[in-house]
């Protein structure tokens, strides 16, 4: 099928890349004339595990090119995935006018019998808008264009293998003749098992929100459970693996820590509650998933406090910048809220990361960074641990210790064995577990 992909970020990457693995024709359209040099050599503009590879092998088969003209990119299109960025406004709201303009653009192109896929995270509603322009500006082949929503479920850091081997795949769609162009679609991936889930339009916008917003729900909830076991003596890891044995509950996303960032859940949360507000429904507990969050950055700032006293002129290494392991991405992330917070109160904050280094300096430029985590803790008041990357269990503590003037060490994401870091020399503190003894 050909296959046409307006929007070359995290998400229409992964899409493009993906469909033409599986088989489609597919051209990729971005007004980032940069980016889209970068693509055409084959290169992803951003870190992701096994997306380099799959990008070289799209190219090479002709499977898959750029293109910076949307007239190019969806002439003769059977599906158009919509997949511009949609950033949070000034009041916490999806911005959708990338999504309007694309729309816009792209229907001045299609043929009749076109699918165009909502496939940004929009809030619940805005596949009825496309459907509104479409009717202001092509009402010659209104009847004949196709609106689907089809979210996209995709984690950064294992974005290749959500895509290739969803878990599921969900359509929302108004007509059958729209259901059976995306049937074709994921065929390849239906003929491996992958389940798909057809629902009418509101429904699967509103399920996006409501599996984020879950998702952020159950990870608050283990934070606060984390203050608690600190205050009852208890051990939230052990109390997370409990609760996750009963499989109602299940063992995912119980991990307490400096809470959750992201591109996504921030955002998205934020829009649903105000979606859930617009719609006359009151939601507070989507807030105070979002105040629990913002509070895991204000014990680990209190933890730092009582390590270090005053953080004004203290040295702090602070090991991973990214929002999460496996990603260079630092949008959002809790560690440069961390950090960030640590400047303000006068601290000089070296920080390391495996893949993030560049953007968490764009991001952040009073931040100094280190090229190994042992050049970020030498002279070091306190090293904080902010992202989960694996390879921070394999640090050498003894050697962390003696280049660090001070031996304290805050364990922001419960990475390390407190026995180990005791060991070693440190005064070590995570986050709800109980003290080594
Ligand atoms: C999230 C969802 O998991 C995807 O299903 C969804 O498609 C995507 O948002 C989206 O809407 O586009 P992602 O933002 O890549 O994916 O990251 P997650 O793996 O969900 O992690 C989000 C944050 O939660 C990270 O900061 C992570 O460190 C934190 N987290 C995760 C915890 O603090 N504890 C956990 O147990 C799990």
């Amino acid at each position: 099928m050909h296959i046409s992909v307006i929007g070359t970020g995290h998400v229409g990457l992964l899409t493009a890349v993906s469909m033409a693995a599986i088989g489609h024709d597919v051209v990729a359209e971005d007004i980032d004339h940069e980016k889209m040099e970068i693509l055409q050599l084959g290169r992803a503009p951003f870190f992701e595990p096994g997306l380099d590879v799959l990008l070289d092998e799209a190219i090479r088969s002709g499977k898959l090119r750029f293109s910076t003209d949307v007239e190019d990119a969806t002439q003769g299109a059977d599906v158009v995935f919509i997949c511009v960025g949609t950033p949070a406004g000034a009041n916490g709201e999806a911005n959708l006018v990338a999504v309007e303009k694309a729309t816009q653009e792209v229907i001045r192109h299609v043929r009749p019998g076109t699918v165009l896929v909502e496939k940004s995270t929009v809030p619940a509603g805005t596949a009825a808008r496309i459907e509104r322009v479409i009717a202001m500006e092509r009402p010659d082949i209104a009847a004949e264009l196709y609106v689907v929503s089809n979210p996209e479920f995709l984690r950064e850091g294992r974005a290749v293998q959500d895509c290739l081997e969803p878990d599921r795949i969900l359509v929302g769609a108004g007509s059958r003749r729209a259901f059976n162009v995306m049937r074709r679609v994921y065929q390849p991936l239906l003929d491996k098992n992958v389940a798909l889930i057809e629902t009418n339009i509101s429904t699967s916008e509103l399920s996006k929100h409501a599996c984020n917003a879950f998702l952020a729900l159950k990870i608050s909830y283990a934070n606060a459970m984390a203050r608690i076991c600190e205050r009852a003596g208890a051990d939230v890891e052990a109390v997370a693996e409990i609760m996750g044995s009963d499989p109602r509950i299940g063992q995912d996303f119980l991990k307490a820590g400096l809470g959750w960032g992201g591109y996504c859940f921030p955002k998205d949360l934020t829009a649903f509650r105000l979606l859930a507000s617009r719609l006359g429904y009151d939601f507070p507990l989507l807030a105070e998933v979002e105040r629990i969050n913002s509070e895991a950055v204000d014990v680990a700032i209190e933890k730092l406090r009582s390590c270090v006293w005053n953080l004004e002129g203290k040295r702090i290494a602070l090991l991973g910048l990214s929002f999460k392991a496996g990603t260079d991405d630092v949008r959002f992330s809790p560690a440069l809220v961390l950090a960030r917070r640590m400047i303000e109160e006068g601290a000089v904050v070296i920080g390391y990361d495996p893949e993030a280094r560049n953007n968490a300096l764009k991001e952040l430029t009073s931040l100094k960074v280190a090229t190994n985590p042992y050049d970020a803790a030498r002279g070091a008041h306190c090293i904080v641990i902010a992202t989960d990357w694996p390879e921070f269990r394999d640090l050498d503590l003894a050697k962390l210790r003696e280049l660090a003037t001070y031996p304290m060490m805050v364990d922001a994401r419960n990475l390390l064995d407190p026995l180990e870091a005791k060991k070693a020399g440190f005064h070590y503190d995570s986050m709800g577990r109980s003290a080594p003894s």
